[in-house]
């Protein structure tokens, strides 16, 4: 057997997504075979020393760090992971890409357009491999869309429809701020639904569709003062609950997107609809191995809305897994995402999206807020 080339990865925060990206690294090895690079999990950092070393037992990390700063000066680490809330994306990319390291970033690449500017700069200088995972572009059914679009089956686009719906912040007594609600933080955050939610809407919205050229947005904040874990005290609220916004791609289709953290009965309603000239595809988190499709060009008789199941092998990334008709997780995104990073420092060519595509992402949600603030019309200049 050849030996595998390793690929020394320095983890940094231990929540959500430390945990999925840890799962990613630990899987792609026994899925991707083919794979020439292995992850090795060689250090993790959180700033409690007792729960970096929980962590690290739980996901198998080597050693542990309680500062980032001093895991981006080791020179046993090749790659760090940014899993820290988004206000620690900029610093922590910034001073990766001058030591060298590859970056893998989470999303948003930052809490605003200027941050994320800074980080492709970076990154671009420093000439590092880099990704961000808006892993939802990896679920086998998205990027069978993906597939379908390029492929001209749609003919002319004219709508594309997206939702991310929660319902989690309804409580007005939630509070807002500190450790697992940073996301209530704007200082911490930089926005409320639109960089967490609408950020991975307008990124599989490009990927799919192409630029936005324009947008018109509005946002809502349904609770205006909560309190504040760090300090104590009741504070405004400058996140945005909601948003909903129009807009014009450049491809000459027409988007609507929308996403809220106050529509009751949804935990994680990931949804989109794109309607082309001659068919149509609509795709739905909650049912994720499914893509149904609408192909005008069927018998009359027999025209309807197919549900597709993507589970065969010769449906994108199904032939890692089990066998045709078993179904795959969210989880398996984030796999995939690794091994398509592991698989371009084979290639030399770059894992999308990189910080520079994610800039674009940036410069949509950026234009939405601006327009939400003014009450007109923003150009995305994409
Ligand atoms: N790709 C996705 O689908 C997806 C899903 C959820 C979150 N995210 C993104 O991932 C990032 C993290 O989100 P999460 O849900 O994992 O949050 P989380 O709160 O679950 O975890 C963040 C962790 O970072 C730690 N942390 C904070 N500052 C730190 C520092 N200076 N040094 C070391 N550790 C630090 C926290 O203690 C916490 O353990 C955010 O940018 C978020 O937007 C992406």
């Amino acid at each position: 057997m050849t030996k595998k080339k390793e690929l020394r990865i320095g983890l940094i925060g231990c929540g959500f997504m430390g945990r999925t990206h840890s799962n990613g690294y630990l899987r792609v090895g026994n899925f991707f075979p083919e794979l020439t690079y292995q992850p090795v999990l060689k250090a993790v950092c959180s700033r409690t020393e007792n729960k970096a070393q929980a962590f690290a037992g739980q996901w198998g990390y080597q050693s542990v760090e309680t500062d980032w700063k001093s895991m981006i000066a080791r020179d046993d680490i090749d790659a760090i992971d940014i899993c820290t809330p988004n206000d620690k994306h900029a610093e922590i990319a910034i001073a990766a890409a001058a030591a060298g390291k590859m970056i893998l970033c989470e999303k948003p690449l930052a809490r605003t357009l200027d941050e994320s500017r800074g980080m492709v700069d970076a990154i671009e200088k420093a000439g590092v491999a880099n990704t961000v995972w808006y892993n939802y572009r990896r679920i086998p059914a998205v990027t069978l869309a993906k597939q379908i679009i390029d492929s001209g089956k749609l003919g002319r686009i004219f709508h594309y429809r997206a939702n991310f719906l929660q319902d989690w912040t309804i409580n007005a007594n939630l509070p807002q701020g500190g450790e697992g609600l940073w996301r209530m933080d704007a200082d911490v955050a930089g926005s409320g639904v639109v960089g967490d939610l609408l950020s991975h809407c307008i990124d599989t919205a490009i990927w799919l569709n192409g630029s936005i050229k324009n947008v018109s947005g509005m946002t809502e904040t349904f609770v205006k003062e909560r309190m504040h874990q760090l300090t104590g005290k009741v504070e405004k609220v400058n996140i945005d609950d909601a948003c909903a916004f129009m807009c014009r791609f450049n491809n000459g289709s027409l988007g609507l997107f929308e996403s809220t953290r106050y529509a009751r009965g949804h935990k994680a309603l990931y949804t989109f609809e794109i309607n082309g000239e001659n068919a149509s595809i609509r795709w739905d988190l909650h049912d994720l191995n499914r893509l149904e499709y609408f192909d005008n060009a069927d018998a009359s008789t027999l025209r309807g809305w197919r549900s597709i199941h993507v589970t065969d092998g010769d449906q994108p990334y199904m032939d890692k897994w089990w066998v045709p008709g078993l179904g795959i997780g969210y989880e398996h995104s984030f796999v995939h995402q690794v091994a398509d990073f592991l698989r371009s420092l084979e290639t030399g060519t770059p894992c999308s999206p990189t910080f520079r595509e994610a800039l674009e992402t940036q410069q949509v949600c950026q234009a939405v807020l601006d327009s939400a603030a003014s009450g007109t019309w923003k150009n995305t200049n994409a």
